[in-house]
């Protein structure tokens, strides 16, 4: 079967003032998904946006709403996210206590969810948690900024993950990398195993994003192609 990646640009190196018109660069690109980064300034050190922006946005755009949450207490919160059109939904485990619990209620509604696992965070948190979740987003920066390097010691993790995934089920799971993606390194990390990239800086801080999308996904396919015949 053959692997296909998805694209996702990260709004949160998007101009706030002009969003309509970053989303309409990501449409126009082919882009899969729209990642949401939520930050409140606790888990993370820095301040985005909440449920009122999501609600517009998703008004405004036909793409799949990828919804990352960076806070605490998302346990209380999360519906909110949900009411304001998430099609995906992730929690890091690192703020959340009942993690299980969360995810099945995501699931329950009907929403794709995700667990978001830290840099230095271990793969072994997802051992009992597999059958709750439709993907694992690994974070290949700390979070809170766009703009920062991937940290090259997360393309064995990627590849740590696939091989988990080979190992339960090939389908089982969607694999998302967040975090210092770019032209130069997407190739390699879908070749490790990624299936959804996210991409900020390298789509936002361009001066053509929509032609910036189109070449992260010839990339990001030629590497995913590789993974499937790694002789060619
Ligand atoms: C960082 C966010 C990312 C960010 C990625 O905390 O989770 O989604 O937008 O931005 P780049 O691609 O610039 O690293
Ligand atoms: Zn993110």
């Amino acid at each position: 079967m053959k692997a296909t990646v998805k694209i996702a640009p990260s709004l949160l190196s998007a101009d706030f003032l002009h969003l309509a018109k970053a989303v309409e660069m990501a449409e126009k690109g082919g882009a899969d998904m729209l990642h949401l980064d939520v930050m409140d300034g606790h888990f993370v050190p820095n301040l985005t946006f909440g449920p009122p922006i999501i609600t517009q946005l998703k008004k405004l755009s036909h793409l799949p709403l990828d919804i990352h949450l960076m806070i605490v207490n998302a346990e209380n919160t999360y519906q909110a996210y949900i009411d304001a059109g998430a099609d995906w939904l992730s929690v890091h485990v690192e703020a959340v206590t009942h993690s299980q619990r969360l995810l099945s209620e995501i699931r329950r509604q009907n929403i794709k969810a995700g667990l978001v696992l830290n840099p230095a965070t271990s793969l072994s948190v997802l051992e009992h948690l597999l059958p709750d979740l439709d993907y694992v987003l690994l974070m290949t920066v700390n979070p809170g900024f766009g703009g920062q390097r991937f940290i090259p010691q997360m393309i064995n993790k990627i590849t740590a993950l696939k091989q988990i995934r080979d190992d339960h089920s090939p389908d089982s799971f969607l694999i998302e990398v967040d975090g210092g993606v770019n032209l130069q390194n997407i190739t390699e990390i879908t070749a490790a195993g990624a299936d959804i990239l996210v991409a900020g800086n390298a789509v936002y801080g361009v001066a053509d994003p929509q032609q910036a999308i189109e070449a992260l996904r010839q990339a990001a396919q030629y590497g995913a192609n590789k993974r499937q015949n790694p002789d060619n």
